[in-house]
């Protein structure tokens, strides 16, 4: 169990700004949102342990978002294909520890999107200059696909593409902006989704950078 520490979260309100994007999938507009300095400083403790990089893809191109990963376990991609390991592949040393603030944000917004007891081991941090993006995929690497993703908006606006259960299914845009937490789960687990190509622009959280927190139950 992760302790619901005192204040972290507990000012918000049950239902803020949640917009259904499915049977089991919500948006709760600005729900990570007041919380700058705590995400920086985390995110930066992160990058300092187990820098940004731009992976190798399986068919030998390069991921156009830079990632790292905190948790217990990690995302990773190169020629051998996608899995999750336990340690860093550049430093062979095993991944930051979590940050509280990442793992008690997860289980609020997953818990206000009906999933209880969320637990995230993994949590991949996705960094995207101007132009990069990602192609619509489903996150299917993990275990056991009863447990719920929780995905988090930091810095420049990025447009989120949600699809259907067949990569063929036209997908909604949604534009995500700083602060803002999507969560999908259940029915909709499966579901393609990917990010259209970040435009120019500045944020004072990350200047020039779009950030993505995605918090996953991975074994
Ligand atoms: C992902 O699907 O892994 C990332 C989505 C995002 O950056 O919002
Ligand atoms: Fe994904």
């Amino acid at each position: 169990m992760i302790a619901s520490g005192p204040g972290l979260f507990d000012d918000l309100p049950p239902s803020a700004d949640r917009v259904d994007i499915g049977a089991q999938a919500c948006l709760l507009r600005g729900f990570a949102g007041g919380r700058d300095t705590a995400f920086r400083r985390a995110i930066d403790a992160v990058a300092g342990q187990a820098d940004f990089r731009n992976m190798q893809t399986p068919g030998g191109g390069r991921m156009s978002a830079a990632m790292t990963s905190c948790g217990g376990y990690g995302w990773v991609t190169d020629r051998r294909g996608y899995r999750y390991a336990a340690a860093d592949p550049e430093s062979g040393a095993p991944w930051p520890a979590m940050p509280r603030l990442f793992a008690m944000l997860a289980a609020k917004a997953a818990s206000h999107a009906g999933f209880d007891a969320f637990e995230p081991d993994a949590c991949l941090v996705n960094r995207y200059a101007v132009g990069a993006r990602m192609g619509l995929h489903q996150d299917k690497d993990e275990a056991d696909y009863d447990h719920p993703i929780v995905s988090v908006s930091l810095g420049l606006p990025a447009v989120f593409l949600w699809g259907g259960l067949r990569r063929a299914d036209k997908p909604e845009r949604l534009l995500l902006e700083h602060g803002d937490v999507l969560v999908w789960g259940g029915a909709d687990r499966l579901r393609y989704h990917g990010i259209a190509p970040v435009k120019a622009g500045f944020h004072p959280f990350a200047g020039e950078q779009r950030i993505n927190l995605t918090l996953r139950r991975s074994q």
